[in-house]
């Protein structure tokens, strides 16, 4: 394991998935670590990540010598190289000359195992206000900046290396590059973490901790309870028992999808394909608040969830031979840990026993076999296990489904007109190349709303459809995507052609903030 030392860093995340994308497993670690800690893990070098803007700084992480003493090939980032050089007799000054955004690195001498089979000469992403001016004893330096006269160093003997710049960052124009000499060549890594090992991996770890016994696993329609499952699936089989809730909120063929991929034909686990739509649509009726709507959907979705789980317990307890029903099965993602403070071990959670006829005594123990991995990796264990692309690829969908889509009541024939609209989205943005390149694109229908349009020489006076195709990195903020014109015009003209009741397709042009990207 490559261990990326967060000292506070925007990036460290990002800088443990491009070591990963170089084949390399990597873990991120709080600084407040001790150095006894992470050599404890025996870690199979470190990444010192960049931070707070000056090692003078109070409260600044501190650099323990012993972990550039120990042997483990060591790279430091931004602060993480400046904290190497003061740790080790350099000298970083308050120059007071910041850089930010790209620069160009100018190369000192000819050879260096950071900088192997590229030419230094290259752009590259900054963000510092203090410099190094002096490496230590015995560092060659082997680029500068205008902004930084020691703008990378390294001792291969020491194993230890640094740059001033941010290579984990798309900017970077030959990061990777610069990150993978580190590993292979600075650090003698081999590439060993690939999907195939990440599913070979799980797989037999899910096996131990499962053993005889059974699981249940919610899917959710999205991509991690999908894969969550599949991995499961492929490890103990019929044992594990996926619950689907219909509420009736879903896209169109999302059941279909669902049921094609796990249900008898996937030769797999068990699908229990619960259908509430009547239950939530009954529920729904009159509300036209956004947080009522929220909550009623919410509520319900629990207690059908709730329902199901202890119906597959109480079936088995009448059965003999049935194994009990030990696991419940979480598609909790790597960054989800890293942000809730980095816990190990996992979680045991009492389910709910004041409703559902739940035994007291019945607690879950989770398995989350996706813990370790981000998005990407998600996606490409899902492939490669052979889901298809249209759940591997889907765009977030979030729980309340489309009764958050229409802007008034939510009724059945609502519904049925947003759903058709929705799917010409999809199929054209699919058709135009485009799913991996925005981040969703929620189709709103504004069903409260009214007006006049003109449809084959006859008045009509129908719904607007609002479309929101948005790009963003993890839906905390966004901007609107700019879809193509022919694009737009390929979707309004089909929605007004193909849905009855439809008569306007509007864009919506705002970034997140200040909009959100749903509507309600
Ligand atoms: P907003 O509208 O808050 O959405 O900008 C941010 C992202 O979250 C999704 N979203 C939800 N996902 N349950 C979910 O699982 C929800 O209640 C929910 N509300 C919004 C939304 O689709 C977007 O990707």
């Amino acid at each position: 394991t490559v261990l990326v030392v967060d000292n506070g860093a925007q990036y460290a995340q990002l800088i443990a998935r491009r070591v990963r994308e170089a084949n390399v497993y990597s873990e991120v670690v709080p600084h407040s670590l001790s150095a006894e800690e992470i050599l404890a893990r025996e870690p199979a070098a470190l990444i010192l990540s960049g931070g707070p803007s000056s090692v003078y700084a109070e409260g600044a992480p501190s650099l323990d010598p012993a972990l550039l003493e120990a042997g483990i090939p060591v790279l430091g980032l931004c602060y993480g190289f400046q904290a190497i050089a003061q740790a080790l007799g350099g000298t970083v000054a308050e120059t007071g000359a910041r850089e930010y955004g790209s620069t160009r690195l100018e190369a000192i001498g000819s050879t260096s195992v950071l900088f192997a089979g590229q030419d230094v000469d290259q752009v590259v992403w900054m963000s510092h206000a203090d410099s190094v001016t002096e490496a230590p004893a015995g560092f060659s330096v082997t680029a500068r900046t205008p902004g930084a006269p020691v703008a990378a160093f390294e001792s291969p003997e020491k194993k230890v290396y640094g740059v001033q710049w941010h290579p984990e960052v798309g900017h970077s124009e030959r990061g990777q590059e610069v990150l993978r000499n580190f590993l292979h060549h600075g650090a003698g890594l081999k590439d060993t973490w690939t999907t195939s090992s990440v599913i070979e991996e799980q797989v037999a770890l899910i096996k131990e901790q499962i053993g005889e016994h059974r699981a249940i696993c919610g899917l959710s329609g999205g991509v991690d309870s999908a894969v969550a499952a599949a991995l499961v699936q492929r490890a103990v089989g019929d044992q594990l028992t996926c619950v689907y809730v219909n509420h009736g909120l879903m896209r169109q063929d999302e059941s279909e999808e669902i049921e094609k991929a796990f249900g008898a034909s996937s030769g797999g686990a068990r699908l229990i394909m619960v259908d509430a739509e009547d239950v939530f649509l009954t529920a729904l009726a009159g509300v036209t608040d956004p947080e009522a709507k929220r909550k009623i959907i919410g509520e319900k979705f629990i207690r059908t969830f709730e329902k199901a789980q202890a119906d597959i317990i109480e079936e088995s307890r009448h059965d003999p031979q049935a194994k009990d029903v030990r696991f419940l099965v979480q598609g909790t993602l790597y960054p989800d840990v890293v942000e809730s403070g980095g816990g190990e071990g996992t979680a045991n959670i009492k389910s709910h026993h004041n409703v559902g006829g739940l035994p007291e005594d019945i607690e879950f123990e989770l398995v989350e076999p996706l813990r370790a991995l981000f998005k990407d990796e998600v996606r490409a264990v899902g492939s490669e296990l052979g889901l298809p692309d249209e759940i591997v690829w889907r765009q977030p969908f979030p729980g309340p489904g489309l009764g958050i889509r229409i802007i008034g009541e939510v009724t059945r024939e609502r519904l049925d007109l947003l759903r058709q609209a929705d799917a010409i989205v999809r199929a054209e943005l699919t058709a135009a190349g485009l799913d991996r390149h925005i981040w969703q694109c929620p189709v709103v229908l504004l069903a409260d709303v009214r007006s006049v349009g003109v449809q084959g020489d006859g008045r009509t006076y129908g719904h607007p459809v609002v479309l929101r195709p948005v790009t963003s990195e993890d839906a905390m903020t966004a901007d609107w995507a700019q879809l193509p014109y022919d694009l737009l015009s390929r979707i309004s003209n089909r929605i007004t052609n193909e849905v009855d009741g439809v008569n306007r397709v509007v864009l919506d042009v705002t970034s997140k903030p200040p909009g959100t990207i749903e509507w309600e």
